[in-house]
């Protein structure tokens, strides 16, 4: 059984993950991606991205504020309803989640921490409130959004009238959500700033059951397209009373983390509940005109979300591998090669012979500069080739190109494969040539 404290020191010591503001001692729910953890969440994205926006012709992007008035989550229901519920130890004033100290620890028992007596559960409200400008007033309270899809449908209509668009259509955005969590925890999985990918699917009523299908199709073809093991991932039909308030129907897909089976991905029947809200306080028309008959209606939604720092914990956590190579233990990712952080690693055999480094330097530098796929080309000539091989194993690098004397012969250079260890030499001048044809 994968200990998360494996994922989480590797991913601090190797540069994915650091703890936030660390420093000044960590500020608690946050996490900084450092160089590999921002070159794999940018390739995660851009995946993203590319499957669920750019390969569907109806699906339009979006990139929304994150602070947004008060009116707009009174109206989403946020202010009332995205709340927690909260119990306070009597005694040492600790904090918990009362769904999830029942589940843990009857709350008869008293205090986990403290063994003190435990207040009433209350509801406690997630949301960051702030205000803007320089008048501490009422009027000038935003909020940091808590979800992204607000965005979405404050911006319908200006994406109907900017594009017209035909049902049924998507608005799709990534970016920023913040939760004042009572309890951050497990990593990355529950944490107070978050990125989020997710689109609101605008479809006509009758056909949410079709489409809410067709989506829950495609949340697995993503799970398989990034490479997580679908093994690992289960479908939960959340039952009525556990949906968000504005859900009529919702499927989590859990996967089998460290600390137990939790949600990774999500979608949501959420009907026509937010459009008509937003139409009935904001006092504009939000209906759609069909092109044809000329009815108007208010269209209904369909949402898949996908939390980013989720989708990375389960990626490390599926990748892990440890094994024995050449007699030595060795731990690995195994990352498609279209998320590795790093594609290539070019090394040099010896690190004291001019001719063998200025040859992999040249290598090195043309894979780097010609081909943006490639672009994310590491450099090492630190240690024997077989430390290079396990720290780039360690990042999931899917490939190893190291110059030697007869590369200065014949001009071709060994490439060596992650997972086999398996080495072949390829000419110098079709490298490029061969590390793209394995990235399609
Ligand atoms: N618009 C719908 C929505 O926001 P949600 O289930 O509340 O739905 C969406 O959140 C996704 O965001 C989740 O499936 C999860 O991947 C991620 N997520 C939610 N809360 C999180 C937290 N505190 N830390 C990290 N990721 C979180």
């Amino acid at each position: 059984m994968l200990d998360l404290n494996t994922i989480v020191s590797l991913a601090k010591r190797r540069g994915f993950v650091f703890p936030g503001a660390e420093i000044y001692g960590g500020l608690a729910g946050t996490w900084d991606f450092g160089p590999l953890g921002a070159e794999l969440a940018h390739n995660i994205k851009d995946l993203w991205w590319k499957h669920f926006v750019r390969a569907h012709e109806e699906n339009y992007g979006l990139a929304s504020s994150v602070l947004m008035p008060e009116a707009a989550w009174k109206v989403s229901g946020h202010v009332e309803s995205f709340t927690d519920p909260l119990i306070e130890c009597k005694k040492c004033k600790r904090r918990f989640r009362a769904d999830e100290l029942g589940k843990l620890h009857p709350p008869a028992s008293g205090c986990p921490e403290c063994g003190g007596a435990l207040g009433e559960a209350r509801p406690f409200q997630m949301m960051f409130k702030t205000n803007i400008g320089a008048v501490d007033s009422e009027e000038n309270t935003v909020y940091l959004r808590p979800e992204i899809a607000q965005g979405m449908f404050v911006n319908f209509k200006n994406v109907l009238d900017s594009m017209h668009p035909t049902l049924p259509f998507g608005i799709a955005q990534i970016g920023k959500a913040f939760r004042n969590e009572i309890a951050p925890r497990d990593f990355l999985f529950r944490v107070r700033e978050f990125d989020l990918m997710e689109f609101e699917y605008f479809i006509r009523e009758e056909e949410w059951e079709e489409q809410f299908d067709r989506w829950r199709k495609e949340i697995w073809a993503w799970i398989e397209k990034l490479g997580i093991d679908k093994n690992l991932v289960h479908e939960l039909e959340v039952p009525e009373g556990e949906r968000a308030h504005y859900s009529e129907r919702t499927i989590d897909f859990e996967f089998d983390f460290p600390f137990g089976k939790k949600e990774l991905y999500g979608i949501a029947y959420r009907g026509d509940y937010d459009l008509k809200r937003h139409m009935e306080f904001s006092g504009i028309d939000l209906r759609y005109t069909d092109p044809v008959s000329g009815e108007k209606f208010l269209p209904h939604v369909i949402e898949p979300t996908f939390g980013l720092g989720r989708t990375i914990l389960a990626l490390l956590c599926s990748a892990y591998r440890e094994d024995e190579m050449n007699g030595e233990k060795r731990a690995y990712l195994a990352f498609k090669p279209a998320v590795a952080p790093i594609k290539v690693a070019v090394f040099p055999l010896v690190s004291n012979k001019e001719n063998i480094i200025s040859k992999a330097r040249k290598i090195y530098l043309e894979l780097k500069t010609n081909n943006y796929q490639l672009s994310t080309i590491a450099w090492d000539d630190i240690g024997n080739i077989g430390k290079r091989y396990r720290r780039q194993d360690e990042i999931g690098t899917p490939w190893c190109v190291t110059v030697d004397y007869q590369t200065l012969e014949d001009g071709t250079a060994t490439v060596r494969d992650r997972d086999t260890g398996k080495q072949e030499r390829i000419k110098n001048t079709e490298l490029d040539k061969y590390f793209l044809e394995k990235l399609s």
